[in-house]
């Protein structure tokens, strides 16, 4: 191949230059940049809430272990892993942006020492509930700050409350089909040994 004479290769560079357009701010791609400070402050809460409803079910877990109700403190066990790794998402986010996790004060929790089975799942709905209400704000907050990234991940939280809350009105319901059976009680309790207990639980990819 031949080579072409630099003065023509020059040429064609300073012709290149002169006929770019400048760029301007309005037709620039803005790189990825943190999110605000109250964006992340309300990232940071919700984070708390996260490991303290963590906290809540490893309380719920140790109260059915008492009890010899091995299914039910299971259950609730795996549930406090998945709180963990919502705060981990979460967590993750924020160092992805460049943006800092702050570790709240977890609110101390306390549950009765004779809580029913039933107890468990309506006192485990309520807080589900509560945790869908703070999701959608975050999500409505992201949202309308133009926050995409965000708006993004926070959508994935709103579809995984609807999961949340439904394992426990799912609960609930054969719970309600129980009613005051022993037998059936213990049948739910061995049933519910069955979910399965993340080893090292890898973080889920949030696409959109
Ligand atoms: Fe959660
Ligand atoms: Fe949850």
């Amino acid at each position: 191949m031949m080579l072409k004479p630099i003065a023509t290769v020059l040429l064609a560079f300073s012709f290149m230059t002169a006929t770019l357009p400048t760029p301007t701010l309005a037709g620039t791609v803005h790189p990825t940049t943190a999110i605000t400070k109250d964006l992340e402050t309300a990232v940071n809460t919700q984070i708390r809430h996260e490991l303290e409803a963590a906290y809540f079910y490893l309380a719920l877990a140790n109260v059915y272990e008492q009890q010899a109700l091995f299914g039910f403190a299971h259950w609730f066990t795996v549930q406090f892993f998945e709180e963990t790794t919502h705060a981990r998402l979460m967590m993750k986010f924020l160092t992805d942006k460049g943006n800092d996790v702050r570790l709240e004060t977890l609110q101390p929790t306390s549950v009765k020492k004779e809580l029913t089975a039933m107890d468990g799942a309506t006192l485990g709905l309520q807080a589900e509930e509560a945790q869908t209400g703070r999701i959608h704000t975050l999500y409505e907050l992201a949202r309308s700050a133009k926050a995409y990234d965000l708006e993004n991940v926070m959508a994935f939280f709103v579809k995984e409350q609807v999961q949340e809350e439904s394992s426990f009105t799912d609960l609930q319901q054969k719970l309600k089909i129980i009613g005051t059976s022993p037998e059936g009680l213990l049948a739910l309790d061995r049933d519910l040994l069955a979910r399965p207990m993340p080893v090292v639980q890898p973080l889920p990819v949030i696409g959109p």
